[in-house]
């Protein structure tokens, strides 16, 4: 790794890019990378040339919605997932960490409020600086960089045809410091796991959060009017399951990058989506109020120019609107799984949300936020197996973000085996027939490149002994330590 440090002594108060460039050995030769802003302080504080973080990880807070806490025992969540009574309280329970993570945080870089979620460091971040340097560390909270799952070793190609969305993977306070004081991104660290015969990576903590939210970059050069971006919106499943990127949803709305007044709840969709404009309306129409969004920095411009072509042309001062977030908590040893999207009329939400779920929003959940519709796994089949010894049967339990996983065909989904859904015998082995925790359970450090590793898949039954791990570190469900050890 370069590492490019430029410090302004002349001017210690000013604020200064430090850029981080880590060359070009990543995963498929994406570009990762890292852009840090630092303040040196005033030479006469006696502390020169110590460079402040702007601001610095907030943990999941309390949004005091009755009935929800965090974490919840991992007996109680079991329970759950065994009645229809406990998958509301399942949909409930994803509402409220979704409040948690998208409260005001308190903090602020550049003068601009950051929610909680945009406060949490990134494997980049977790790599550049130890626990102790953390207060002392630099960094801006939205670094945008092109995904590994869309890539991941070679082996899920890009299939969202023009890939236009961006974002990273997080982890929250509790997770980070789990990565930190056990070297997860190490390749040597999780090497000498291997040789020691550990079967899996020390697991982490119970209340740990990781997170993967998907920003849409609205460059300013394909706005039309100047003023307005075509968005495509999740239309729902199609009837027959087939691989459904973005580029078929022939669903869109317009957001207004003028319009930062006015919330709108519910609104209509454009079925046309002319690219000159000509089908946009008031009713599909829609203020950058109602997303959550941040604008682009010039470092991050910059550094997005350099990468794939999809993502020339971005600007300094761009808008990014949150489009999907994925959420995973540690209270129990599969993980939690949910994830959220943006969708125009956030209380009808299309399959794999629905009213039902909608209705079910805190009102503490305001603004922004309420947009979004979810689905949680917190199991991969009704009724649930067993970690382990269990079997594929019973009812597929399907949970996909539309902007992540929709357009995932067979090939990217090479570990796949036929289920049951509605009585009927299905692949499962496309985007809109997978569950989060299906795949994650398969996630693995496999140095030696075994063909019999678990890999990814649609919904099926995986028991986290399965014999077909052996000769791989499990990563406890986590595919981003193996995507980003180093
Ligand atoms: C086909 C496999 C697959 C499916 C299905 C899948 N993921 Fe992932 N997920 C990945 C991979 C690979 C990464 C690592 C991405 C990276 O490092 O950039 C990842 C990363 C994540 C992360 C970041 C932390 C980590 O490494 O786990 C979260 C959180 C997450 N996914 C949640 C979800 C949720 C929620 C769903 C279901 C709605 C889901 N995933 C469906 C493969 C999958």
């Amino acid at each position: 790794m370069k590492t490019h440090l430029k410090f302004d002594h002349s001017n210690k108060t000013k604020l200064r890019q430090i850029r981080i460039f880590c060359s070009a050995t990543m995963v498929a030769g994406l570009l990762s990378s890292q852009t840090l802003q630092a303040q040196t302080m005033p030479a006469d504080s006696g502390k020169s040339n110590v460079i402040v973080s702007s601001f610095k990880p907030v943990p999941l807070q309390d949004p005091k919605i009755p009935g929800y806490t965090y974490p919840v025992a991992a007996d109680t969540i079991t329970a759950w997932t065994k009645s229809p009574k406990g998958q509301i309280e399942i949909q409930k329970h994803a509402w409220g960490i979704w409040t948690a993570l998208t409260l005001n945080s308190g903090e602020t870089y550049q003068g601009q409020p950051l929610r909680v979620f945009e406060t949490w460091e990134t494997p980049d971040d977790i790599m550049t600086a130890s626990s102790q340097a953390l207060m002392n560390k630099p960094r801006v909270p939205n670094v945008l960089t092109p995904f590994h799952q869309l890539n991941h070793a070679g082996l899920l190609k890009t299939t969202q045809g023009k890939e236009t969305v961006l974002g990273f993977v997080k982890y929250d306070p509790i997770a980070a410091a789990h990565i930190r004081a056990n070297n997860l991104f190490s390749i040597a660290a999780l090497n000498k796991m291997l040789a020691a015969n550990e079967t899996s990576i020390p697991a982490f903590p119970a209340p740990s959060l990781s997170l993967k939210p998907v920003f849409q970059t609205l460059k300013s050069k394909n706005l039309v009017q100047a003023r307005y971006f075509q968005l495509s919106v999740w239309p729902g499943p199609p009837k027959t399951p087939v691989p459904f990127p973005s580029s078929d949803w022939k669903t869109c709305v317009w957001i207004d990058t003028q319009d930062t007044g006015t919330e709108k709840l519910s609104g209509g969709v454009d079925n046309k989506c002319a690219a000159d404009g000509s089908s946009r309306t008031a009713a599909n129409t829609y203020g950058l109020k109602n997303f959550i969004h941040f604008k682009v920095d010039a470092a991050n411009a910059e550094l997005l120019n350099k990468s794939t072509e999809n993502f020339k042309g971005i600007a300094a001062g761009d808008y990014s609107v949150l489009v999907a977030m994925h959420v995973g908590s540690r209270e129990i040893t599969e993980w939690t799984w949910q994830s959220f999207w943006w969708t125009p009329a956030p209380d009808l939400p299309p399959a794999p949300s629905s009213a039902a779920i909608a209705k079910l929003r805190p009102a503490a959940l305001q603004g922004a936020p309420r947009h979004y519709a979810h689905c949680a796994a917190y199991q991969t089949l009704s009724p649930p197996q067993p970690e382990t010894g269990g079997k594929n049967v019973g009812e597929s339990v399907y949970c996909y973000n539309p902007y992540l996983e929709a357009g995932f065909g067979p090939s990217d989904l090479p570990d796949s085996i036929p289920g049951k859904y509605k009585g009927q015998t299905v692949a499962n082995n496309v985007g809109v027939q997978t569950n989060c925790m299906s795949c994650h359970a398969a996630a693995n450090f496999n140095p030696k490149n075994l063909t019999t590793a678990p890999n990814y898949s649609g919904d099926r039954y995986l028991g986290l002994n399965d014999p077909r791990f052996k000769g791989t570190l499990q990563v406890d469900f986590l595919w981003s330590i193996p995507g980003n050890a180093k």
